[in-house]
């Protein structure tokens, strides 16, 4: 058996920044509010016709994670990505990266667990290092939200939060069992499917033929709904299980937590647990006020910014944790 470790970080956000300001302009809604009800005063969105996608945003991130885990592409023996703003219906953009970045014909597993995502990559990553099946696995989370927003009036619950871009991940095997991913914690409640989706198009209600076929000005089918309410009551109560499911796994409290990157879902989310667990503001790592909620992306992006600036380093104890749309949750604990 070995452990898998973090060798390499990167991210990419596109450069077009949207303020609340910008966003007043064009929906009912102000600085203020979004600010004191989840902490963002900005996100980036990519300019539509300025070629970004999900995938590209996703190989530029990959691209500085594979050059600082200091390994070839040719190295890498799987892809995992996670996103649910796919570039295609099908395929997934796992094949897309494999394409672009010109790797060899290894496999490529695309994850569908929104918020979610990049821990449940990391997860199955840390699998498949921790068996030997594999030596270095590169895992994505990218996000391109802003195409499809409700970006009038009739969708601000929702539109003012999420943000596009990405971040990924270089695993590589580590011979030290004490070092690198201890443990991942996974969970999913399926019965709140509904609470926060996108229904259409999808096979099962609505497909683009009925949406089209209808021509309903009023059809909110195909923009993402959002019980804001529901969601935050759950996302603060498995926060705080999962975290503390991967401490007692580890036999470890919260005082020997160095930096929590929770997943930036909201300001006053990470605020909640912060408080619940005694840590102090160095503790844990948020960056959701420059990005909003990338999804995916939210925990790689933070990650390496916290990398970057710092407050990674070598023997810490790295957690991150994420709730989101499924309802799917899961955490990580990492000693760096
Ligand atoms: C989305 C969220 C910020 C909304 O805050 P809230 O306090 O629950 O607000 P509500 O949805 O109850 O709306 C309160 C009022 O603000 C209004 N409102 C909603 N969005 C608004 C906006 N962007 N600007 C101004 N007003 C807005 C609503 O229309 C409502 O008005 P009303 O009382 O006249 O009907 C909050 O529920 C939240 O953060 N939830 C968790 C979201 C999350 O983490 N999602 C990602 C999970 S991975």
């Amino acid at each position: 058996m070995y452990n898998s470790k973090i060798t390499g970080l990167g991210y990419y956000v596109p450069d077009n920044v949207v303020t609340n300001d910008d966003l007043s302009k064009v929906m009912d809604t102000d600085d203020a509010w979004i600010q004191e009800r989840t902490g963002i005063q900005e996100r980036r969105h990519v300019v539509k016709g300025e070629g970004d996608t999900t995938t590209t945003m996703g190989v530029k991130a990959a691209k500085i994670a594979i050059e600082r885990a200091g390994i070839d592409k040719d190295d890498i023996d799987f892809i995992v990505f996670a996103t649910l703003s796919p570039d295609y219906y099908f395929p997934g953009p796992g094949v897309l990266v494999q394409r672009d970045l010109g790797i060899k014909t290894v496999g490529a597993l695309d994850v569908r667990n929104q918020c979610s995502g990049f821990v449940y990559g990391i997860s199955v990553a840390d699998q498949y290092i921790k068996s030997g099946m594999y030596k270095n696995i590169l895992v994505i989370g990218s996000e391109l939200h802003s195409h499809g927003l409700d970006m009038s009036t009739r969708g601000r619950g929702v539109s003012v939060i999420f943000g596009d871009g990405a971040g990924a991940a270089v695993l590589s095997r580590e011979e030290d069992t004490n070092k690198g991913i201890l443990s991942t914690h996974l969970h999913s409640e399926g019965q709140h499917a509904e609470e926060l989706s996108l229904i259409a198009p999808g096979m099962g209600k609505r497909w683009v033929t009925d949406i089209l076929e209808d021509a309903d000005p009023n059809d909110e089918s195909y923009f993402p709904y959002m019980n804001g309410q529901f969601v935050f009551k759950n996302a603060v109560v498995r926060f705080s299980e999962v975290i503390m499911e991967g401490l007692n796994k580890n036999k470890l409290s919260p005082t020997d937590i160095d930096l929590l990157v929770p997943h930036q879902a909201n300001l006053r989310i990470s605020q909640f647990i912060q408080k619940k667990f005694g840590l102090g503001d160095n503790q844990v790592f948020n960056n959701i006020m420059k990005y909003g909620n990338t999804t995916a992306a939210s925990i790689p992006i933070a990650l390496t910014e916290a990398w970057e600036s710092g407050k990674v380093n070598s023997g810490d104890l790295v957690v991150l944790a994420a709730f989101g749309s499924g309802f799917t949750w899961g955490s990580a604990i990492i000693k760096w």
